[in-house]
């Protein structure tokens, strides 16, 4: 069940009624809930019980300490893309030793500085970055460990912007070019060959394409093997979707139950990277209705959140849900909840049925996971607070920006 529920006519994050944090704290305001975190990452890890492997939750879904030390309570690992990344996890608790480090351009202070923290694996995404990694390495006099982030040309069946796994992305080593690059880097004396690693696309709602790229995998850890290299870990990356609106994506145990079957009695390490399967449903982000602005052809309800807070509708036409937090059983109207950005992709949802007043307060689901992390300050606007509800008491974890440090950040010519 979700922790954002009805409860006496209103919203309710958990034990909390959100037009509480609203009052303390402001809107715009992105709210998480903790207990739904919890449950999203117990459901991985119960799944992999029994099993060696790791869930390592992709930071970039939503980089909060506190998201991240939540999580790291729990013995979660971390897939980062950047040393920022790193640093988070490592000031929220989280083990360097259950870290995984993806990404197509990491840079060599970023290598440096993840060897000597101890990460678990570098997912290479390419030979140059083999060659720069055992040349990082060789100068701390360490050996680092490796997966190669395979493209296994497999369709994602997801929106175009968040499909990885195909040709003509960006990411990883073709599966055709794979063995070669294996045996390369199993000559390079700074480093050793772990795992094999993909990650084709975000936001599925099947498990078909999850097994063809699976299936694919296992026949290059075969044939590698006949070439005398050991692969000990398989890492699947993430991709899990969740239910914006009617989608209905497999759980994880359903998910991992059919890898495990197709592992068999494999000696393999699996690790999974989910990111928007643990966040996504554990926050919202809650504005307020500044003007009903009424023309000939449409009805626009102005909020004062935007594109700069929430960019998913914009940039990938993804469909969140808006709510009022307190419904005032009118009648409803067709409108588009838009903000205050002057841009015409400025807009949170389209043709939505709602009864609206000015001043109401609108809930934003699914807005846990790509939203803060995606958020800017576009038309100088400030980022938005995040507070985490925990039962009955909340906590902001994250600071409203303010014009001061905005401006601060800045100088004139001298
Ligand atoms: N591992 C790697 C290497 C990734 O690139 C990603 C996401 C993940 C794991 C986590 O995937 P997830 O479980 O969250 O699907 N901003 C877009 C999503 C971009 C995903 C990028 N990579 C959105 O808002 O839909």
């Amino acid at each position: 069940m979700s922790p954002f529920t009805d409860k006496n006519g209103e919203l309710y994050a958990e034990g909390v009624p959100v037009s509480a944090i609203a009052e303390a704290v402001g809107t715009p305001v992105y709210i998480y809930s903790r207990a739904e975190l919890e449950a999203r990452y117990l459901a991985y890890a119960q799944a992999l019980e029994g099993m060696p492997g790791m869930i390592c939750y992709a930071v970039k879904a939503n980089g909060n300490l506190a998201v991240l030390n939540v999580l790291a309570r729990l013995g979660a690992g971390f897939d980062i893309v950047s040393v920022g990344e790193l640093e988070k996890v490592i000031a929220a608790g989280g083990d360097p030793a259950r870290v995984v480090f993806s990404g197509v351009g990491k840079r060599a202070d970023e290598l440096a500085r993840a060897l000597e923290a101890g990460v678990y694996c570098f997912n290479v995404e390419s030979e140059p970055e083999l060659e720069r990694l055992q040349a990082v390495a060789a100068a701390a006099g360490k050996v680092a460990r490796i997966s190669l982030r395979v493209n296994p040309d497999v369709d994602a069946q997801t929106h175009p912007y968040i499909s990885t796994g195909l040709k003509e992305n960006k990411f990883g080593i073709a599966i055709e070019r794979a063995e070669a690059v294996y045996e390369k880097a199993a000559a390079m004396p700074n480093l050793e060959v772990s795992g094999v690693d993909c990650h084709i696309g975000s936001q599925l709602t099947t498990i078909a394409p999850f097994l063809d790229a699976l299936d694919l995998l296992l026949g290059l850890i075969d044939r590698l093997a006949e070439k005398g290299i050991t692969i000990r870990h398989l890492d699947l990356g993430g991709g899990l979707g969740i239910t914006y609106q009617d989608e209905e994506p497999p759980a994880p145990d359903v998910y991992l139950a059919a890898v495990r079957e197709r592992l068999g009695d494999r000696n393999l390490e699996l690790i999974l990277e989910p990111g928007r399967s643990i966040a996504g449903n554990a926050g919202i982000l809650l504005t307020r209705v500044e003007m009903l602005k009424h023309t000939e052809h449409k009805q626009f309800a102005i909020v004062d959140a935007a594109m700069n807070d929430l960019i998913r509708p914009s940039l990938y036409g993804g469909w969140h849900d808006i709510q009022p937090v307190k419904p005032n059983g009118g009648e409803a109207q067709c409108y588009d909840i838009v903000g205050p950005v002057c841009e015409s992709t400025d807009f949170l949802g389209k043709e939505r049925m709602l009864s609206l007043a000015e001043g109401d307060l609108l809930a934003i689901h699914s807005a846990g996971a790509y939203c803060m992390g995606m958020t800017s300050n576009y038309n100088v606007r400030c980022r938005p607070p995040e507070v985490m509800v925990d039962g009955e008491a909340y906590h902001v974890v994250r600071q409203r920006e303010t014009l001061e440090a905005l401006l601060a950040a800045e100088s004139l010519l001298p």
